[in-house]
């Protein structure tokens, strides 16, 4: 057994966004055996699957599967319908943000990264505004595509994609809209096809509460006919043979065949109409952050996303008080209490921590959660306003789930 592994005193509280927790009724579907991924069964596992995502991305177009992590799929999302040389458009909500920026560089395109000076963008959503301006200058369409981040994993906050789409109609622009959904699906409301997105990215491990491993690109008719243009090199990521074999269910590689089988039962859970479906655990998802963030008030500490309209319900980012280190405070809480919280990233690194309200939790372990922060920042010397558990066990008891507990997904 790993050192890591190895809790005496009950389960780790991963309270980071993502990994997430998962169900134990994941696990033990993923720990069936490994089938051939050229056999029979195999096809009948594939087509499940890939019907099941569908209905989680809200498409009725393909979804690419990857066996990789969600940089993957930002990777493949910009090889597959840019050129080299392409003008990009991307909009600076946080570190993910600026990573997918340095990323679209790196594979030779021009990039302009716009957004609100300083870490004032990082603490506010997509400003579609900006966006529409600048769509509106590019009269020779020299724009390809328009990059944002849903839900910005760095910060908690959550973009307005509706905005973004309206932008870029109002500026009669054709570019592409990307979407990165990583953290935001299957926890955050999220329609691919209503809200008119050419490609959403998306990763297993976060809302979909399977561990890391596979990938998503949702695609537009729109996407897929850029595809058969572009002219940045791809092979592994290309999405024409990877389309063809899906329509039996197959992949041209090894695909990532246990996780499938979890991604089956994580389709099935989210999506059972007597559990709510996807409008559930959405609502459960807004509730949670709601508790989180009475809690964090009632302490007296600043959240990072300063807009209410925007608040994540997958995630809190809680800004500590001047001159406190919050991985400071984070390692007392690991140390002390078996809770492992969200770091820092990038310009706001030991300036917040992360509480993470998605996967397998429930009011009570975010309950626990919190209770490891308020004792972890006590032992800081933080000085609370308010006992932050109070206030979130007084919103939990007074707002009941919309599905009693023991029938949620
Ligand atoms: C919003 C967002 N984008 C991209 C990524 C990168 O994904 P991965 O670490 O799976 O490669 C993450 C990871 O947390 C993320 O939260």
């Amino acid at each position: 057994m790993l050192t890591l592994d190895f809790h005496p005193t009950g389960r780790h509280f991963l309270q980071i966004p993502g990994p997430s927790p998962v169900p134990d009724r994941i696990l033990r579907a993923m720990s069936l055996p490994t089938i051939d991924h050229r056999g029979p069964e195999f096809g009948a596992l594939g087509l499940r699957v890939l019907k099941g995502i569908q209905q989680i991305f809200q498409t009725k177009h393909p979804v690419i599967i990857y066996p990789a992590s969600g940089t993957g799929a930002w990777e493949a999302a910009l090889c597959n319908v840019l050129s080299p040389g392409d003008q990009v458009l991307m909009y600076e909500t946080g570190h993910f943000a600026s990573l997918w920026n340095k990323m679209a560089m790196r594979l030779g395109l021009k990039t302009e990264f716009i957004g609100l000076p300083g870490t004032e963008g990082w603490r506010r959503g997509v400003q579609a505004d900006m966006i529409e301006a600048r769509l509106k200058a590019d009269t020779q369409h020299a724009i390809k595509a328009v990059c944002v981040v849903h839900n910005e994993t760095s910060t908690g906050v959550t973009s307005n994609i509706v905005a973004v789409r309206k932008a870029i109609d109002a500026a009669k622009h054709p570019a592409l809209l990307l979407v990165d959904s990583i953290s935001g699906l299957a926890s955050a409301e999220y329609k691919h096809d209503e809200w008119g997105v050419d490609v959403t990215i998306s990763g297993s491990q976060k809302g979909l509460m399977l561990p890391p491993g596979i990938s998503f690109n949702a695609l537009s008719p729109k996407a897929i006919e850029a595809s058969k243009k572009a002219k940045l090199p791809k092979a592994f990521w290309a999405w024409d043979e990877i389309i063809e074999m899906n329509k039996t269910g197959y992949w041209p590689y090894t695909p990532n065949t246990n996780l499938l089988y979890g991604l089956a039962e994580a389709c099935d859970m989210l999506l059972a109409p007597e559990h709510g479906g996807l409008p559930a655990v959405f609502a459960r998802h807004e509730r949670w952050g709601e508790g989180v963030r009475a809690g964090v008030k009632a302490w007296g500490l600043e959240i990072q996303c300063a807009d209410p309209a925007v608040y994540s319900p997958v995630l809190t980012g809680v800004i500590t008080p001047e001159g406190v280190d919050a991985d400071a405070v984070r390692k007392i809480i690991y140390d002390r209490f078996d809770c492992s919280l969200g770091t820092g990233l990038g310009k706001v690194k030991g300036r917040m921590f992360r509480i993470g309200h998605l996967g397998d939790c429930n009011d009570l372990t975010l309950m626990a959660a919190l209770a490891g922060c308020e004792m972890g920042l006590k032992l800081a010397g933080v000085k609370l306003a308010g006992s932050g558990v109070q206030a979130a066990m007084e919103f939990f008891a007074s707002h009941p789930a919309r599905l009693p507990m023991q029938k949620a997904a």
